[in-house]
């Protein structure tokens, strides 16, 4: 059998500075006889040498167009525009399978080469349950960001840091704050539950039990709500106008984890546009004030933990490529798009 020959792609997003595949588990691969090759990368938070020094073979950026036709390549985020055909099988967020920008270029260049996309969103086990994600630190990130603006700390554009740093700002704004998180029961909630802590905040938890019937007044008397609810049903909105318009809302910083901007199952119809590392918050009422926080990319503010934590949920599925169960669906998956993509359901953020 031949050696299976994963081929890690730079990030075409200058901004991008996480990796799929960290140094220490591109070792543990080669160590198990996976041909690696590593294109160098400008912005990745690990250097090419580390990669070098553990095994892995150095090829140049963008260089995977001519890979050898069984490589596969493995990346986080959009490929570039070009070439219009995708011959190889590819290993990231596509984005593609609901109707979202871009959706149906992408399906038809893979249609014109003959390639594959392998959709870590929908790497799932046997339940459906997703195996790779980078939600905990979306939502520590997401807990972290709305808790520092609460206090007049948040500082803009944003930058990719350190947990060290950011728990060393987080203490430094501990104090009194009403929180929520919603979804608290999930990898998002459990990351912003966990960023509040760091700076004393005990928060209040809802999951799905606690929205069942909606408390409004005891949601509005909170003044700081993170919302990091994955829901794939209907339900009624957790805020809406009426709610922003309420004069007795204590209700004063909102961040939106979800960033659902535009999907009908979107719990939070109160605006229409995400937010973004240049201007993070935007106000939404001023009177009482409102802000909101919705970035749709917030791991990437952490690149170093957050590609520790992804690599060591994917390395033990790249060790089983073609013989675990998650990548025959994950292939089904992509069939069933290419033959009828699905139009019209909404993006989500992730990754
Ligand atoms: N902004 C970003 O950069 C970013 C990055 C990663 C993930 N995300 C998004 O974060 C969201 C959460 O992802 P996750 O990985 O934590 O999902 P998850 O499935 O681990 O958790 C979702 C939680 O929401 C709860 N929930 C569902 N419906 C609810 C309702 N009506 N009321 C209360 N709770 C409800 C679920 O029970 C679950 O505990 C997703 O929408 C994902 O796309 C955003």
């Amino acid at each position: 059998m031949t050696a299976l020959h994963l081929w890690l792609r730079h990030e075409s997003r200058t901004t991008e500075r996480r990796t799929p595949i960290v140094p220490s588990d591109a070792r543990r691969l080669i160590e198990s006889g996976v041909v690696l090759t590593v294109e160098d990368s400008p912005q990745r938070v690990f250097s090419t040498d580390a990669y070098e020094a553990v095994g892995c073979r150095i090829a140049e950026p963008g260089s995977w167009v001519t890979a050898p036709p069984d490589a596969v390549v493995v990346g986080l985020k959009e490929l570039p525009d070009e070439p219009a055909a995708l011959t190889h099988r590819h290993i990231f967020f596509g984005h593609a399978y609901k109707g979202q920008p871009g959706a149906e270029t992408l399906l038809r260049r893979f249609r014109a080469g003959g390639g594959a996309l392998l959709d870590l969103e929908y790497l799932v086990d046997d339940d459906g349950r997703r195996l790779v994600a980078f939600g905990y630190w979306a939502g520590y990130l997401g807990a972290a960001l709305a808790l520092l603006h609460h206090h007049g700390r948040l500082t803009a554009p944003l930058r990719p840091t350190s947990k060290e740093e950011l728990d060393e700002q987080l203490r430094a704004a501990a104090g009194e704050v009403r929180a929520l998180v919603i979804g608290a029961l999930g990898r998002s909630g459990r990351g912003a539950r966990v960023a509040l802590g760091v700076a004393g905040v005990d928060p209040t938890c809802w999951d799905l039990a606690e929205t069942r019937e909606l408390d409004r007044p005891a949601l509005l008397a909170h003044e700081l709500m993170v919302n990091t609810v994955l829901t794939t049903r209907p339900a009624p909105p957790f805020l809406t106008d009426k709610d922003l318009d309420d004069p007795d809302r204590r209700l004063r910083t909102l961040c939106d984890v979800t960033a659902d901007v535009g999907s009908p199952l979107n719990l939070l119809p109160v605006y229409d546009t995400p937010t973004d590392w240049e201007h993070p918050a935007r106000r939404l009422r001023e009177e009482p004030v409102l802000d909101l926080i919705a970035i749709d990319n917030l791991p990437s503010l952490l690149p170093l933990e957050a590609s520790t934590d992804f690599s060591a949920a994917l390395t033990p599925l790249l060790l089983d490529f073609e013989v675990g169960g998650a990548w025959g669906r994950c292939r089904e998956r992509f069939d069933a798009a290419v033959r009828q993509p699905v139009a019209g359901e909404g993006e989500s953020s992730d990754g």
